[in-house]
């Protein structure tokens, strides 16, 4: 990795009580991200890809616990710090961005008292000052007219201007680090590109790392240097963006992801029947021996069924998989 350690999450492993029972949604997760570097992670719905954003602010569900692992973020270790700090880290250092721009707006406060209260808690700018920001900030989130935006309530926008709202609260005190948490989910496809494209503009510009989170592989692409691969609570693929996505994921969960994508952009023409992926995402609490993914594999054998996998590959190019996928994806095929 080119970049300074912003990031370093070793070993991460989060229980949580359930009314099913003891489910461990976040199972030995280790990644790093580096400072100004964006890193995509994905997978399907209850893969634990928020739990481990969150657990990056020390935000862990009641009835959570967690069972191991460090995070040591711009050199300090989290787990282990008291409740004030991780305050004052978050926001400051670290802001998360969350996929309902309405639920994470407070309805009855305009934009700008909003925005003021970070800069209040975080800062001790005039107010003069902090209103200059607030305008600033407003525009640098593609705002055209940041003055009527500060002055509105959130009913009165968009889900698009929302969310560029949001950006730019999370933007506010310059964090070194991002998450985004299914920032378009809520948003039409239209807005949902103009979100990505400028999440990847800001980060260019103003350097800071993002974690994007995100269930669609052609989302990651667009915003991230690294794809981090999550199935069942276990990161279970890392690879560069780049290499990813032209010569394809190793592992087959990967493969059947992007076959599933409806626009199918990247496909061979032989990869396209597989397009749906079979079955679903094992319960949690009733996770198959073996390797998580091996009851909807292609691939499975024996091996599979009974062992976990180890992990094969290197710092950075990574794959948890006893059968990966060493085949070129091929020629893109066009949607015609
Ligand atoms: N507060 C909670 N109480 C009980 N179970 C939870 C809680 N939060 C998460 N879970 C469970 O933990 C697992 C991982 O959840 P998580 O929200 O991290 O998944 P995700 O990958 O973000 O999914 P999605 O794409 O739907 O947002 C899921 O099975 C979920 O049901
Ligand atoms: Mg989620």
């Amino acid at each position: 990795m080119a970049e300074a350690t912003l990031l370093q999450v070793a070993n991460l492993t989060l229980s949580l009580k359930t009314r099913e029972g003891e489910i461990v949604p976040v199972r030995d997760v280790s990644f790093s991200l580096g400072r100004g570097e964006a890193v995509g992670l994905v997978g399907e719905s209850g893969s634990g890809k928020t739990l481990t954003g969150l657990s990056l602010l020390g935000l862990f569900p009641p009835g959570s616990k967690v069972d191991g692992g460090r995070i040591s973020f711009d050199g300090e270790d989290l787990l282990t710090l008291p409740e004030s700090r991780l305050r004052a880290i978050r926001g400051q250092k670290i802001s998360m961005i969350f996929q309902e721009p309405q639920s994470a707006l407070n309805p009855v406060l305009t934009v700008e008292t909003q925005i003021r209260e970070i800069y209040r808690s975080h800062t001790s700018l005039s107010s003069t000052e902090i209103g200059e920001r607030i305008l600033e900030g407003l525009r640098a989130a593609g705002l055209p007219d940041p003055l009527t935006v500060s002055r509105s309530y959130p009913h009165q926008l968009s889900g698009g201007m929302r969310q560029r709202v949001m950006i730019a609260m999370a933007l506010s005190l310059d964090p070194l680090l991002v998450i985004a948490d299914e920032p378009t989910t809520a948003l039409d496809p239209t807005v949902a590109l103009q979100i990505l494209a400028l999440l990847a503009r800001i980060r260019k510009r103003s350097g800071q790392s993002l974690l994007f989170i995100s269930h669609d592989l052609s989302h990651v692409r667009r915003v991230s240097d690294r794809v981090l691969l999550m199935y069942a609570g276990r990161i279970v693929e890392e690879a560069p963006s780049g290499r990813f996505f032209s010569r394809g994921p190793r592992h087959p969960y990967g493969r059947a992801l992007l076959a599933s994508r409806p626009e199918g952009g990247i496909l061979t023409r032989k990869e396209a029947p597989l397009a749906a992926i079979g079955g679903q995402v094992p319960p949690l609490w009733d996770l198959p021996t073996g390797c998580s993914f091996a009851p909807r594999c292609g691939r499975a054998d024996t091996l599979c069924t009974t062992t976990l996998p180890l992990w094969s590959g290197g710092e950075g190019e990574r794959v948890f998989c006893h059968h990966p996928d060493e085949s070129p994806l091929g020629a893109p095929v066009h949607a015609a």
